[in-house]
């Protein structure tokens, strides 16, 4: 029997802090410890955890929450040039990432110093600094709810996209991720052509013709904490809004205007930088109650109290300021739970 707890603080599995309730709580080692507490729970609502950083709190929850610790890292397979990984869903995901850093395997080093779980990883198909999971990833193995079958999803039918996957739409609460499979490279392949990273490297002294990954993942983590609060100090989920993407038509009229934007071509469109919007908004560094928009980065809200109202009304500030000046929505990027 798995032991189940009741009524327990959700604060320390969360990144924004919120101090909400779960009415059960357990955590799973295995998948078949997963698979027995939701066959016996099966009339519960449910929320799988897995380290709580994209996910915005917003009462107490009156169900089940799961927190899933299913690890392990095995090599399947390794030639010369490659490895193939399977890595339980429990994992922390930067401690993935140093240890193939430190293998010299190459793939992870770009998103370095990401918080959360493995398995949440391919939901959002998590990205940084021109590298995203689906560039490394093979295959995503599930329980499904309905029926607690065994699934395999393929790199194709994860259907990533930026910041998005078939995990956040059709299979939206309908899979349970229990493994990722990853293929790592051992020959060098270094994205360094994103935004400041090269100048970053060169700057600090590195040689960018020859580099490991763990030098890139030093100058990753150092030009991330020169923007990026670090959770366990100033709460926070990362980008709390997804950088949205216009017509061009829809650009072209906000150029006219604003000719400073900050923007990136699409094939559908023109990716507007949604920090360059809020900041232009006057957000950066504004506090709302014990809400407040990060004094380095206008997309990280912090929370500074014990729930997420304050969060979300300055939220909903922004969604509103951005809109009535140019017309764009800004999408929450966070789970809103
Ligand atoms: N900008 C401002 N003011 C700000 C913030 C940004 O003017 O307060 C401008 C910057 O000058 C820059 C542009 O906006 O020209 C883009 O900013 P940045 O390079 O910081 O990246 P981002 O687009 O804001 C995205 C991801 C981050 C990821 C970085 C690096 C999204 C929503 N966010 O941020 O991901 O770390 O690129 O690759 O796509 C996350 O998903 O939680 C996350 C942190």
């Amino acid at each position: 029997m798995i032991p189940l707890q009741f009524n327990v603080s959700l604060k320390p599995y969360n990144t924004l802090a919120v101090d909400v309730e779960a009415k059960i709580f357990c955590a799973v080692s295995t998948v078949d410890e997963l698979q027995q507490v939701l066959q016996s729970h099966r009339n519960e609502s449910l929320l799988i955890l897995g380290g709580g950083s994209n996910l915005v709190l917003t009462s107490n929850f009156d169900g089940l929450v799961v927190h899933n610790r299913i690890c392990g890292v095995d090599v399947l397979e390794e030639t010369e040039a490659s490895v193939l990984l399977q890595v339980g869903a429990g994992e922390n995901w930067d401690d993935l990432v140093v240890a193939c850093v430190g293998r010299g395997w190459f793939g992870l080093e770009n998103l370095s110093w990401i918080p959360g779980s493995v398995g949440a990883a391919p939901i959002q198909n998590i990205g940084a600094y021109g590298v995203e999971l689906k560039d490394v990833l093979v295959q995503v193995e599930t329980v499904q709810l309905s029926d607690l079958s065994r699934h395999v999803f393929t790199r194709e039918q994860c259907r990533f996209d930026y910041r998005d996957s078939v995990f956040k739409r059709e299979q939206k609460g309908r899979q349970v991720i229990v493994a990722v499979r990853l293929r790592l490279s051992k020959a060098p392949r270094l994205k360094l052509d994103y935004g400041e990273i090269r100048k970053n490297a060169e700057h600090w002294g590195y040689d960018c013709t020859n580099m490991t990954p763990v030098d890139v993942r030093e100058i990753i983590i150092r030009t991330r904490s020169e923007k990026l609060p670090d959770p366990a100090h100033l709460p926070n989920v990362g980008s709390f809004f997804k950088n949205p993407v216009v017509s061009r038509a829809q650009f072209e009229k906000i150029r006219s205007t604003d000719p400073d934007v900050v923007a990136y071509q699409q094939e559908d469109g023109v990716k507007l930088a949604a920090g360059w919007l809020v900041d232009q908004m006057g957000f950066k560094g504004k506090r709302l109650g014990q809400a407040k928009v990060h004094d380095r980065q206008a997309l990280v809200l912090v929370n500074e109290g014990s729930d997420s109202k304050d969060v979300m009304v300055l939220a909903h500030q922004i969604q509103k300021s951005v809109r009535d000046r140019w017309g764009v929505e800004l999408e929450i990027e966070p789970s809103i739970v």
